[in-house]
């Protein structure tokens, strides 16, 4: 079998009558243009420029926004990355097949959603399209490759991916690692450029631990060594289902709290920050909340609950089970604290909604606390004024499962929070916009009905201020 020239080498012109050669010394090809393979490779581009980076997608307008001035994630720093590095060394491309027959590398990128059908339904990981990349890149064939698991996928997943590829028997040889990602959307690009750790898990063979080597090659042109931890591939692949689940745990956790806090008239960020001063729990993700969101926690935990039922863990399962279950009992509190105070009833009543991202700094409305939230308010013939700066108004429809039309009547999507207020008889604060902290609420109060209801669902504004002016305000946790 010919041998593959690892170095290539690329034609870059001519200066000053000298031919400018560039070395190129490895070719990856992404999988999945999203919120992760995207801001992902862009670092890896930006950081590696001895490296070829192409990200690859199915969806053809995915591919056209990362090539236009429009991105189609939004992330703090990432545009000027993108914009430095895009047709130099970081290329977007729906010419999966191809790219991916020349790469040395391949990141499986794509996304893992909750199966909602058949067997597992509601818990498992849809791996389809996992597999589906498994079974092109056997197909593309190209020469021997390294491919990288960077989607979140249930433990022993490698495997699969694993014997898809050896059973392409085209003589080539494979290498399957996992190299989960932890970057959270809304800092990915600082989690990208100093993470805490990366984590690379392959086989334990010769072979196994060349390839983990040469994805730690990668990472270490920027993150320290120390950084770098490599386990077994199962070790790998479970652990981000396992740190998720206990960074969504934790909200969980101070969330029930915020419920006592309210019956006992303690106040939950007292409480957080007295607690979170012991060093053994530290005080990061202790935030209370209308919940936690996003494409992530849901979907891991429950993840990991089906494995655990899979491998006859019942208990372990009920006891993570319980995570989601509070998470649920948090927006459904927080309607109910909403109608409560407004005499009952929402019916024909606007409603201000500030914020639909499942957090700030991102335009990413899967798994929004606010999808539930907004559902349940319209259940109760609320009409709805929404406002967030980078959420569009297709994604808020399609996250809420409705026609323009069929929203027309009781949604009015609005170009300024002020606009959402006027006329108002509530605000509800659902994402911790920064520009919501700034907002003039003394000339909103005199726009809105009275009396004026204010519900800082992300305990974001100063309540004792908002009272005030005048506002019946309310925080999450306190009274
Ligand atoms: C990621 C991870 O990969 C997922 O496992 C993790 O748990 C959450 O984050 P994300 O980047 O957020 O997913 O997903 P998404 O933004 O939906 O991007 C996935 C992309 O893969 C989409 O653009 C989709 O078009 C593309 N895709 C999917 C393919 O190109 N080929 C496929 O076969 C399937
Ligand atoms: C998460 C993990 O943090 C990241 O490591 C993993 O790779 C993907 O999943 P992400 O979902 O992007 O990242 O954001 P994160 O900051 O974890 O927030 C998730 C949700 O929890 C948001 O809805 C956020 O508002 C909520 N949250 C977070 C709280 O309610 N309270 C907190 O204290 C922290």
């Amino acid at each position: 079998m010919p041998k593959r020239v690892k170095f290539e080498f690329k034609f870059y012109g001519f200066h000053s009558g000298i031919v400018l050669l560039e070395k190129r010394a490895m070719k990856i090809c992404c999988i999945g243009a999203g919120y992760v393979g995207g801001p992902t490779m862009a670092m890896i581009a930006h950081k590696c420029e001895d490296i070829e980076v192409t990200v690859v997608d199915l969806n053809e307008s995915r591919i056209a926004a990362w090539n236009s001035g429009d991105l189609p994630v939004y992330e703090p720093g990432l545009e000027e990355i993108v914009t430095q590095n895009r047709n130099n060394n970081l290329f977007f491309s729906t010419q999966v097949d191809e790219k991916v027959r020349e790469a040395d590398m391949i990141f499986i990128s794509v996304n893992t959603p909750t199966k909602d059908y058949g067997s597992g339904s509601g818990q498992a990981a849809d791996l389809r399209f996992v597999e589906s990349c498994a079974r092109g890149i056997a197909r593309a064939g190209g020469g021997d490759k390294i491919v990288v698991e960077k989607s979140t996928v249930p433990v022993r997943t490698a495997q699969m991916v694993k014997e898809i590829l050896d059973s392409a028997n085209n003589g080539y040889n494979y290498q399957v690692i996992s190299n989960p990602e932890f970057l959270a959307e809304g800092t990915a690009m600082a989690d990208l450029e100093a993470p805490d750790r990366v984590l690379i898990g392959g086989e334990s063979s010769v072979a196994g631990q060349a390839a983990v080597e040469k994805v730690a090659s990668i990472y270490s042109q920027w993150v320290p060594r120390e950084r770098i931890i490599t386990t077994n591939l199962w070790s790998s692949e479970l652990s981000k289902l396992t740190a998720n689940a206990f960074l969504a745990q934790r909200i969980s956790s101070i969330n029930a709290i915020s419920a006592l806090c309210e019956a006992s008239e303690a106040n939950v960020d007292e409480v957080a920050k007295a607690i979170g001063t012991d060093s053994r729990i530290g005080p990061k993700f202790l935030k209370s909340s209308i919940g936690f969101g996003g494409s992530c926690f849901q979907k891991d935990v429950l993840n990991l609950c089906y494995l655990c039922r899979h491998f006859d863990l019942p208990e372990v399962a009920g006891y993570w089970e319980q995570v989601i279950k509070m998470n649920e009992y948090q927006k459904e509190r927080f309607v109910t604290r909403l109608l409560d105070s407004m005499f009952n009833t929402v019916s024909g009543k606007r409603l201000a909604i500030l914020g639909y991202a499942f957090k700030k700094d991102t335009n990413d409305a899967r798994e929004s606390p606010a999808i539930g939230i907004c559902r349940r308010l319209l259940e109760e013939k609320a009409n709805l004024a929404i406002y967030d700066p980078r959420v569009t108004k297709a994604s808020i429809l399609g996250t809420l499962g409705l026609s323009e039309l069929e929203a027309e009547e009781r949604i009015e999507f609005c170009a300024t929070a002020k606009q959402a207020c006027q006329g108002a008889h509530a605000i509800a604060l659902l994402t911790e916009w920064d520009e919501f902290k700034q907002l003039d609420y003394s000339a909103i109060y005199p726009t809105m009905q009275q009396p004026a209801i204010l519900f800082d669902g992300r305990n974001l504004l100063d309540l004792d201020a908002l009272r005030t002016i005048g506002y019946r305000a309310h925080g999450i946790g306190k009274v």
